[in-house]
């Protein structure tokens, strides 16, 4: 068992803290193929956002993901974040989840447990539901919430108004009239002493509406053994939702990328109508950037200063530099646009593509893996695909580069200050050198020499008076 960085150090040989991750459930509510823990909200997985304030607090190798329902799916989703698995084969609730974690948890004098479907948790109330039970030492400590509406939750009924000791937990399923009007609710986390817990979870019943071993009810076993349980109240109640539901997998999503919003704005970014931009957590936008609305920044994006965004832009997983323009109805993937640039409106870069400084690419042309120089432009209707092109280059409208025999892709080089005419295809592989004229509506099948003009195209033929000839012919008659 590594023992780095691990906070607290103990001497009887136990390792100090684990952080559990209840993530095996399917989800039922969400009446969704897929597992709960995986559908997204902020633009990661349920689950990668509780990792992620789980990991903040105690390391990974410390943090296990109880995993379950379409395990594989889950342990591949999450895996790179270095946290532990422990497999609930078969899913008979909270209470059973932590039974199944047994092995993996003993070695441990206090486990921190979370759910996997509440993703706005952060690492500081999670360090205070540790210290608050490190202060008190009970067997159990639940973090609880007070809600404007508590329906659906558990009920926290504690033993006086304002003593920390709790009696029970109760299931809405199983509240009393009068219980349900209890708006402290059970956030769902709790702390264990690891010994207690073992000790006393195999009076766990399933007598319940669910036929389910409810972890809830560790708080009523404990009670009986007269062993303490106690309530710790978070600051901010938002940190606890669940998402059971579609509707509210939706107000969490609002509520992430609403403070993602805010949290750019405060750092200098201008972003008008927040509600209709979609930003993942991990993007990154630096100050005197201006968003305009319904821009989405997907993935790992990030974004310089000065840039000014236009409506309706889509970027994932690129890097914009500082000063660029996108204007309206950009598509940006896995690309990088360096500073100074102007896009669109319309542009299309597909993967692999580096826009030069100060380049323009224009309306309706799609980029593919390809290089574009310092200074050159593509203004209209064009595609580059597979290509390297140099600085200062002028692609006229309708360029075409033909990298696809049917069979395997072929490159493109067009070196620095080459002019291609309008309408010109280059069929690669294929090179025209530094500084060399492609006539319009060329279609170049061989190398260019540099400063050299390439037309590739019948020559004009003009037959005078042919119109009014046609006009005296007898209809039906050949010419
Ligand atoms: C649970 C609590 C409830 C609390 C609420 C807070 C119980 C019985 N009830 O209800 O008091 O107010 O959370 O959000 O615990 N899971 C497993 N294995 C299982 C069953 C569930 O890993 O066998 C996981 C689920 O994937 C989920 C988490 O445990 O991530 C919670 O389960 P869920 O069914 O969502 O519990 P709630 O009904 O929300
Ligand atoms: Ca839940």
């Amino acid at each position: 068992m590594p023992k780095t960085g691990n906070r607290i150090t103990r001497h009887d040989g136990a390792e100090p803290v684990a952080i559990a991750i209840m993530a095996a459930g399917k989800g039922t509510r969400l009446k969704s193929r897929h597992p709960k823990v995986l559908h997204e909200v902020g633009g990661k997985p349920l689950l990668a956002h509780v990792i992620a304030a789980a990991t903040k607090v105690i390391p990974p190798p410390h943090v296990y993901a109880i995993i379950g329902y379409e395990a594989a799916r889950v342990r591949e989703a999450v895996e790179h974040t270095g946290v532990n698995f422990v497999l609930q084969q078969e899913q008979r609730g909270t209470g059973h989840a932590l039974m199944v974690a047994r092995d993996a948890l003993q070695p441990y004098h206090t486990v921190i447990v979370l759910s996997g479907d509440a993703p706005l948790i952060q690492p500081p109330t999670i360090q205070r539901l540790r210290d608050f039970h490190f202060t008190q030492s009970p067997a159990m400590t639940i973090l609880t919430a007070r809600l404007h509406d508590p329906t659906g939750y558990g009920r926290v009924i504690r033993k006086a108004a304002k003593s920390a000791d709790v009696r029970a937990i109760v299931e809405e399923k199983s509240a009393s009239p009068a219980q349900k009007k209890i708006h402290e609710i059970n956030s769902g986390f709790y702390a264990f002493s690891v010994p207690q817990l073992y000790q006393f979870i195999d009076r766990l019943a399933t007598d319940n509406a669910h036929r389910e071993f409810y972890l809830t009810d560790m708080a009523a076993v404990f009670q009986k053994v007269k062993q303490r349980v106690v309530a710790v109240e978070a600051h901010d109640p938002h940190e606890i939702l669940g998402s059971n539901t579609r509707t509210e997998l939706i107000e969490i999503d609002q509520h992430l990328r609403l403070a993602k919003c805010l949290a750019l704005m405060a750092e200098g970014v201008t972003i008008y109508y927040p509600q209709t931009c979609v930003i993942d957590a991990d993007a990154e936008v630096a100050a005197d950037t201006v968003i305009e609305p319904f821009v989405q920044l997907l993935g790992n994006t990030r974004i310089g200063s000065d840039c000014r965004i236009r409506s309706y832009s889509v970027i994932r997983n690129s890097v914009i530099g500082d000063g660029v323009v996108l204007l309206p109805g950009c598509v940006i993937d896995d690309s990088q646009v360096n500073a100074g640039a102007v896009l669109g409106p319309y542009s299309r870069l597909r993967p692999g593509c580096e826009i030069g400084e100060a380049a323009h690419v224009g309306n309706f042309v799609e980029i593919k893996k390809t290089r574009l120089g310092k200074r050159s432009k593509a203004n209209h209707l064009t595609y580059l695909g597979d290509s390297e092109i140099g600085e200062g280059v002028n692609v006229g409208a309708g360029t075409i580069t033909c990298n696809y025999d049917g069979a395997q892709k072929h490159k493109t080089v067009i070196e620095d200050g080459v002019f291609v005419g309008s309408d010109s295809t280059l069929v690669a592989p294929v090179r025209v050198g530094k500084g060399a004229y492609i006539g319009a509506a060329s279609c170049i099948t061989d190398d260019v020499p540099a400063n050299s003009l390439a037309l590739a195209r019948a020559r004009q033929i003009v037959k005078e008076g042919w119109v009014k000839q046609k006009k005296t012919q007898p209809v039906g008659k050949p010419r």
